[in-house]
């Protein structure tokens, strides 16, 4: 059915077009707890990724349960947001029942020159990335590096469409640690290196919210 919008007051100013982000700060224990499991014997996931980077290693059951556990709501919550602007509100989810399908998950080491080219992600229909740790002499890389016009050193752009008046196609994401951003998984995106010593660590997941209609509870009418 076509999306008809009507207005609710007397003004309004609305984005109706173009991909929602979603951005939360994540608990620092969870922090703590994904850079202890580093030392996990986990699995390459290089082949899989088009990351020129150090290392990447896909989370094993327990690390997507951790966090599952401790970004889930945020990520329901992003589907649901998204889901009512594009039917301008008509889109009812206290009846509805929520599931995270977390296809996968993984960790990106990247030290000086690494970078991750450009690239969408596939096969789910969200993507996130936490930050975890910085180089210790990133904040003196930067200071550097905002002289310049256009800085971007170890940063995170996004991109969508094209430029047009009053709608831009591209924003620079600059890593802070405990950061959590959330992106439908077809987002252009990369990562650009830096010169410190030292590693910038984050994970990425993809995964999809399954909607079904919530049962009414025993002795309910329907
Ligand atoms: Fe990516």
């Amino acid at each position: 059915m076509a999306v008809i919008f009507t207005p609710q007051g007397d003004k309004d100013f609305f984005t109706p077009f173009g991909p929602m982000m979603g951005y939360v700060r994540m608990p620092a224990r969870f922090v703590d707890d994904m850079n202890a499991a580093i030392t996990r014997n986990l699995e390459d996931h290089s082949g899989q990724l088009v990351g020129k980077v150090r290392e990447e290693l896909r989370f094993d059951r327990a690390l997507i349960d951790m966090a599952a556990a401790a970004l889930g709501q945020t990520l329901i919550e992003y589907h649901i947001r998204a889901s009512r602007r594009g039917t301008f509100g008509d889109y009812e989810h206290r009846t509805k029942q929520y599931e995270l399908n977390i296809a996968g998950g993984w960790f990106v080491r990247q030290f000086a020159g690494d970078y991750n080219p450009l690239h969408i992600h596939t096969g789910a229909a969200l993507s996130c990335v936490g930050y975890l740790k910085l180089p210790d002499g990133i904040e003196a890389e930067w200071e550097e590096d905002y002289r310049d016009h256009h800085p971007s050193h170890g940063h995170l752009q996004f991109a969508h469409g094209t430029d047009s008046h009053y709608s831009v196609s591209n924003f620079m994401v600059k890593p802070r640690v405990g950061d959590f951003w959330i992106f439908p998984s077809y987002m252009f995106h990369c990562v650009y290196p830096f010169r410190s010593e030292g590693e910038r660590r984050s994970f990425s997941m993809n995964l999809s919210v399954m909607e079904s209609e919530a049962r009414p509870a025993p002795g309910q009418a329907a």
